[in-house]
């Protein structure tokens, strides 16, 4: 693979999984080095071993993504990690669940969770790597949102709307700190094949038979070369927004 992120060092959240874990490697395997973080720090540390039997830097740090302290501790680490050169040029804000059902049947008892980790702990997470990045006169931040963050869907309203969220943070930050040549790009990607769906409560019934007529879903992989490929482009040139559908999804 090309190496056009060597001497970049990137922070990947939501790493242990789907589209977090390929665009840590993709990342890697590019020559940035890598800052990965979620909650099961064994997954990390497996991802950590596979990018460094590839010759590759990787620092695993375990994290909730909705707790601003275990955020404020995670870019602590990453600025005194060596390797990584002391600093970081790439923040991937992509650690979120999704939420079966919509407004009327979705588990309300999951609604707080679920904004905590997708639109608090990414906002606190694009506050903290705005102002970090903006101080050192650019640099990247990646934000993952959804098609159903752009088209709300009946089936999934309430997650969608955290989406919406999220979307609207990223275009907000990305006008205060386009003048400090900091990119901030929004990645909405329709469905992906992943731990999503489980987490979600997805299942046969109320997901499975509405998909059936899309065809070949996404892999992660996707979406991390998708990440790859705005990340590598001219600095002076933003992807502000993107979106990336399995080629038969009609609809959202
Ligand atoms: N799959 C889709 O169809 C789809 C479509 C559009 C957008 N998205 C979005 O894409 C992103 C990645 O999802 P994915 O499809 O790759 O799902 P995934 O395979 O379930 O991965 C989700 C990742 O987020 C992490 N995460 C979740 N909650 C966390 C928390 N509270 N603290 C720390 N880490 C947390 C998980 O790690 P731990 O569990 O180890 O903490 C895992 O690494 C999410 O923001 C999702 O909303 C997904």
């Amino acid at each position: 693979m090309d190496k056009l992120l060597a001497g970049k060092t990137a922070i990947v959240t939501g790493a242990s999984s789907g589209m977090g874990y390929d665009t840590a490697l993709t990342l890697a395997r590019s020559g940035a080095a890598v800052v990965i973080t979620a909650r099961r720090l064994d997954r990390l540390e497996k991802l950590a071993a596979e990018i460094a039997a590839q010759g590759g830097k990787a620092l695993a740090v375990a994290g909730d993504a909705g707790l601003p302290e275990d955020i404020d501790r995670l870019l602590e680490r990453a600025l005194s990690w060596d390797e990584g050169g002391g600093k970081y040029d790439i923040v991937v804000v992509n650690a979120g669940r999704g939420l079966a059902g919509g407004i009327l049947d979705s588990d309300e008892a999951q609604w707080q969770e679920l904004y905590r980790t997708n639109v608090l702990g990414a906002a606190h997470l694009m506050r903290r790597a705005g102002q970090y990045l903006a101080g050192r006169k650019g640099g990247d931040i990646v934000v993952v949102g959804s098609v159903v963050g752009r088209n709300i869907s009946p089936f999934s309203g309430f997650y969608g709307s955290s989406k919406f969220a999220v979307g609207a943070l990223a275009e907000g930050l990305r006008r205060e700190v386009c003048g400090q040549g900091v990119r901030v790009s929004l990645v909405m990607p329709g469905i992906v094949v992943s731990g999503f769906q489980k987490v979600a409560g997805y299942d046969e019934k109320n997901f499975g038979g509405s998909i059936a007529q899309f065809g070949k879903l996404l892999e992660p992989q996707a979406i991390a070369d998708g990440i790859h490929w705005l990340l590598t482009l001219p600095p002076h040139v933003n992807v502000s927004e993107i979106m990336i559908r399995p080629t038969g999804q009609s609809a959202p």
